[in-house]
């Protein structure tokens, strides 16, 4: 069975201290066999947000798979079209979309930033056709076990966050990773812990890790342990002293993909 610890929405710079220490002790406790972390890491991508981030995720158990999110760039400044990933490069050298191969897993990550677009809200993340070739592509390798994709933003919405917008070109990519073995999808972005099914895919999304900003949820991460048959989505919550199992999600392979199980 893979064990892995899936952390989101850090926002270093919002940081609350006591989380920070009890989150990182907590990983280490459970000893897993990836820690996926889904973007948003900083506040502002300030320097200093950014190495406090890159601090804490060195200070995990490895190996670590880091995306970034849509805070994890320069506001609107000039250095946001010029060189909108120096700081993040500086900081995490594995790059935008890194992947991590272990016993029984292979996991991508995919950058699902955009610097902007014709549109008003430019949080809104977005894959690209060619990006979704290139992820299929990676995934497509035999004997890799579970398979996992990592990104900040959503493939699934729950009635909480349906204010919120699913990530670009989300359903072609579901469609053609599923072609590619993909068992299950990472994200953060809406600040809540949830897991489902969608386009035969197992979604996860991860609460906010230890920041202050929250939207009715406490802070929290995920527990996910499984193999290419059955998995288990265990949202774990602060709970005032320590962060505490509250909830779990199983899944299981049907014939044409996965299938929730209940608790
Ligand atoms: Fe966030
Ligand atoms: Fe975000």
């Amino acid at each position: 069975m893979t064990r892995i610890v899936h952390i989101s929405d850090l926002h270093f710079g919002t940081e609350q201290p006591v989380l920070v220490t009890a989150l990182e002790s907590q990983i280490h406790a459970l000893a897993p066999d990836l820690v996926a972390v889904s973007g948003d890491l900083t506040q502002r991508a300030r320097p200093r947000e950014l190495a406090a981030a890159a601090a804490f995720i060195g200070r995990l158990p490895q190996p670590v798979l880091t995306v970034p999110g849509n805070h994890d760039i320069p506001g609107v400044t000039p250095a946001r079209f010029v060189d909108p990933w120096r700081g993040w490069l500086r900081h995490f050298p594995g790059g935008l979309e890194p992947e991590v191969e272990g016993p029984g897993f292979l996991a991508v990550g995919a950058n699902s930033v955009r610097v902007g677009g014709p549109y008003l809200d430019w949080s809104r993340g977005r894959l690209g056709e060619s990006q979704i070739a290139r992820l299929a592509t990676r995934l497509d390798r035999s004997g890799a076990g579970l398979r996992i994709l990592v990104a900040h933003h959503p493939l699934l919405l729950t009635a909480a966050g349906a204010h919120r917008r699913l990530v670009g070109r989300g359903a072609l990519a579901l469609a053609r990773l599923r072609q590619t073995g993909l068992d299950l999808a990472l994200g953060g972005h809406v600040h809540l812990g949830y897991a489902g099914v969608a386009g035969g895919v197992v979604v996860a999304h991860a609460g906010s890790g230890v920041s202050s900003r929250l939207v009715g949820e406490l802070n929290g991460f995920n527990l996910i342990t499984g193999d290419p048959d059955v998995l288990s989505v265990e949202h774990w919550r602060w709970q005032g002293s320590a962060y505490a199992p509250d909830g779990a999600v199983g899944f299981q392979r049907g014939e044409d993909g996965w299938l929730s199980c209940g608790v």
